[in-house]
């Protein structure tokens, strides 16, 4: 599978939030890194279909981002995705589940599955509001895989976790890039410099940074602060 990006661009009012992007993803886990307003965010909007490019288009395996069939393989966990605190964790899931119009049957089966797989299974039955950051976040990749995407979005997963939580989020991200293309935005190196089978990094709108990744390599944090200037860590 191939994410085709060509020559995206978001101009708002004065500031172009990114500028001319082409990039091509394929399966794996391609870490997204960038300071501050670097433009991670509008990206990822666009490649979800729910921004509108100014120009340039988007996408997979010849499928329109615009179309119904793209969608239906796409899992996004947003920067600022909201929770129903007083939903349970389980009835959260089976709510998003019915919206995306799983069967009641699939979407038990899935809901107690993915669960599972976030390490929630004991407390699907808590209500959100007791959940601690990173348990949320959690829920956040499980409502993302419920319709078993192809391409999986994730804008700053990590942002206000604990270094602990942070480690579990990351290798429960690093089992989820077999046959899936997951593009995980960060402005933290370590969230992605150990887990990452592609590097990009992003600055001012633009690409600066696009190559396949190799996990042993040490050199992550230097090249974002020769970029950035500190904010790694
Ligand atoms: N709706 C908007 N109108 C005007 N400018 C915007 C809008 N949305 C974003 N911007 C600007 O576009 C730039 C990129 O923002 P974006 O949110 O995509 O960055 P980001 O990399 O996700 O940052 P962060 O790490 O803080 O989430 C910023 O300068 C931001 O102020
Ligand atoms: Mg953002």
């Amino acid at each position: 599978m191939e994410l085709t990006v060509r020559e995206l661009t978001k101009q708002y009012k004065d500031k172009r939030a990114v500028d001319g992007v082409s990039l091509r993803l394929t399966e794996g886990i391609n870490g997204l890194l960038g300071a501050n307003g670097a433009g991670k965010t509008t990206l990822m909007r666009m490649l979800c279909g729910i921004l509108k490019p100014t120009a340039g288009s988007v996408s997979l395996d010849g499928v329109d981002v615009s179309s119904e069939d793209y969608r239906a393989v796409l899992g996004y966990l947003p920067q600022d995705f909201g929770y129903y605190p007083d939903f349970t964790g389980l009835d959260f899931l089976l709510y998003l589940a019915a919206l995306k119009g799983l069967s009641r049957p699939h979407a038990k089966r899935k809901a107690a599955e993915l669960l599972e797989l976030v390490s929630l299974a004991d407390v699907g039955k808590k209500r959100i509001k007791t959940y601690s950051g990173g348990m949320k976040q959690r829920l956040g990749i499980a409502q993302a895989l419920l319709n078993d995407p192809r391409l999986l979005i994730v804008d700053e997963p990590t942002a206000g976790l604990d270094p602990k939580e942070r480690v579990k989020f990351r290798s429960l991200i690093a089992g989820l890039g077999q046959d899936t293309i997951v593009l995980l935005s960060t402005h933290i190196v370590s969230d992605v410099e150990k887990i990452a089978d592609h590097m990009l990094m992003m600055s001012d709108g633009r690409i600066i940074l696009d190559e396949p990744w190799d996990k042993s390599r040490t050199d992550l944090e230097q090249l974002y602060m020769e970029e950035f200037g500190g904010d790694g860590e």
